[in-house]
């Protein structure tokens, strides 16, 4: 979490950070802060606020500051509650040093007790507070960059740095370890970001820094040297090939209802992309040594987190089904500390948005550690897990602003089933013709997606009717199961309302107790082999009386009679229905939390990319 740029060159650099933290502000918007030099006065110009960058922009009113080079931050509080003092960029007693984090120090405590005992004074709660004080205890004029590498040498856990001192004006000093850091090679000037997405309107060529090194970032050089080694890195920038304006809001109010309309466009892109003639998946990004080690894989497991969890809970019935093969999916942080019993014939596929994900980046590093075979299905381009995954293959789905995955999620859904086609053609556990017509039904997909959002109107109309309650029910089976938990998560991440997912199934075992005519149950319910099922829970919520909202397949006159509200799917196999059910509920959670006037694209307490544990 938290967001970190930094510019130097020949243009004035405020606004140029304030441009960049607004495309970072989805990593965290507790607080934000600048620092940039003071040429005029030979100082440092650092000011912070408490809460969105709007508020800090409102401090900057009328402050007319000329300046090259600086760096800036929005926050997501770990340590120390979000308030101005806590917010960084953090300096030095003698404010000649500014530093920017993301990460945790993990041995901050027994640092702060030293220094302390040294006679430094702390003016905030922050883990990183202390970074800045072991830079300068280490400090003599002319040698930051050794005093940043001297203090970095002493710190444990993650973190992403950038510092910045008016005593060495020419340079920004950066150090990854974990924590994302692209630099951006401008002409006259560079750039120093958590994400890309902040200087992409200046430039698209960028330098990933690996973990573990240090870069020294002038106006005109980028020199980047490795901690381990102490020799210089020679690297080739990539080129960014999406642009900023994909990354804007394009005429919706919030970049969540933007990325839910986009999914159709971002399915049948992601569909082309794949088929080779029409006829054949392939992957760009698996070569033929990879292919042969799948071939020989005995069990899978499916490691992510939150929305990324759901779709691997997706992944999972649909790999057994196809490829038939044990697989497991597991939430990342309980993979990593559960003691797995993995080796070199498992596949450990690491499914993410971001590719920066602390957990998931930790149960990759497990995994690899044990020699099992690893695939990252990764949104990001040049993330961590990304680039760091035995295999990968990337979702197509565009950048993602809002902080509730929406597109991220039915692109994983459909490269999680194009890999599972793909591999079940592999291992010849699908025949050619099955394997055909469900090709042939896949590419219906992205424009059922079309026809599904065209009930926006009618969700809204639904909404208006219980945006006001409290508790939400969501109920599924088999590839909906997981349907219902994200339907559910979406719901209470944007809209605050607790929302609980269950398999249908498990009803009488427990949540049937809650329902009474004040409770609203989503019940999805399309043409699958445990329809009937879901009929009979549908039967057993209104005899109790409970408020019936269904998702199913049009025309299905049984249900739309059993329902207070009805949305459909258009018919299609039970594999598929998972992508467009969900849309539904996207929409449904975008609605209350909107009628609920909540701030839908940066909800309270939350950040895009969960970079700590
Ligand atoms: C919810 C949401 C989160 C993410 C989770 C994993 O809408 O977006 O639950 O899915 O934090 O993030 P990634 O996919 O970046 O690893």
């Amino acid at each position: 979490m938290c967001g970190i740029v930094g510019y130097i060159g020949n243009q004035n650099a405020l606004p140029i950070l304030l441009k960049g933290l607004e495309h970072l502000e989805y990593r965290g918007y507790d607080s934000a802060g600048v620092a940039c030099l003071n040429h005029q006065k030979d100082s440092l110009f650092v000011i912070k606020e408490k809460g969105k960058l709007s508020a800090l922009k409102e401090q900057l009113k009328g402050i007319h500051l000329l300046s090259n080079a600086g760096i800036g931050h929005t926050r997501w509080a770990t340590h120390g509650e979000p308030s101005r003092a806590n917010a960084h960029p953090h300096t030095d007693p003698h404010n000649r040093i500014a530093l920017i984090h993301n990460g945790i120090i993990e041995n901050y405590s027994s640092l702060k007790s030293d220094l302390r005992r040294k006679g430094v004074r702390f003016r905030s709660e922050t883990d990183t507070e202390v970074a800045v004080h072991m830079i300068a205890s280490f400090y003599k004029k002319g040698n930051l960059t050794e005093a940043f590498r001297k203090a970095v040498e002493k710190l444990h856990g993650f973190f992403a740095f950038v510092v910045l001192s008016k005593d060495e004006p020419g340079q920004l000093l950066a150090f990854k370890r974990s924590n994302p850091l692209a630099i951006g090679l401008g002409d006259g000037e560079n750039f120093i970001a958590s994400d890309v997405t902040a200087f992409l309107p200046y430039t698209n060529r960028v330098l990933y820094l690996e973990d573990d090194e240090f870069a020294v970032v002038t106006r005109e050089k980028v020199t980047i040297t490795s901690l381990k080694t102490g020799k210089v890195v020679n690297r080739k920038p990539s080129t960014i090939r999406w642009s900023i304006s994909q990354a804007q809001k394009g005429g919706y109010p919030h970049f969540m209802l933007k990325e839910i309309f986009e999914q159709p466009r971002v399915l049948e892109e992601t569909i082309s992309k794949r088929l080779r003639k029409g006829e054949n998946i392939f992957f760009d990004t698996l070569s033929k040594k990879i292919d042969r080690k799948f071939k020989k894989i005995q069990k899978i497991y499916l490691v992510s987190c939150g929305t990324a969890y759901h779709a691997g809970l997706v992944g999972n019935y649909m790999l057994g089904k196809y490829v038939r093969i044990p697989v497991e999916a597991t939430v990342s942080s309980e993979f990593r500390y559960e003691d797995p019993v993995i080796g070199s014939k498992d596949l450990v596929i690491l499914i993410t948005q971001s590719g920066e994900t602390a957990d998931t980046l930790a149960a990759l590093r497990l995994a690899k550690e044990k020699k099992a075979l690893t695939l990252a299905i990764v949104n990001v381009v040049g993330s961590t897990i990304a680039r760091d995954a035995d295999a990968m293959i990337y979702t197509q789905a565009g950048p993602e602003i809002g902080v509730a995955s929406t597109k991220a999620y039915t692109a994983q859904l459909e490269t999680l089933l194009l890999f599972t086609l793909y591999l079940a053609r592999l291992r010849k556990t699908i025949n050619a013709d099955d394997f055909s017509k469900l090709l042939r039904e896949f590419k219906k997909i992205p424009g059922y997606a079309a026809a599904v959002l065209k009930q926006a109107k009618a969700i809204e109309t639904c909404a208006r009717k219980h945006y006001h309650r409290r508790n939400f029910l969501y109920l599924g089976r088999g590839y909906n199961f997981p349907t219902a938990l994200e339907g559910a998560l979406k719901l209470k991440e944007i809209s605050y309302a607790h929302a609980h997912g269950y398999a249908a199934g498990e009803m009488k075992h427990g949540p049937i107790a809650l329902i009474d005519h004040e409770q609203p149950v989503i019940c999805i319910a399309p043409e699958s082999k445990t329809y009937d099922k879901m009929i009979s829970n549908i039967e057993e919520i209104r005899a109790r009386e409970g408020i019936v909202i269904a998702i199913g397949t049009e025309k299905d006159k049984n249900l739309m009679s059993l329902a207070d509200d009805f949305f459909s799917i258009p018919k299609t196999h039970e594999v598929f229905s998972s992508i467009l059910t969900v849309l539904v509920l996207q929409l449904f959670a975008y609605k209350v939390a909107v009628l609920n006037g909540r701030d839908v694209d940066q909800p309270r307490n939350l950040a895009k990319s969960v970079t700590v544990e």
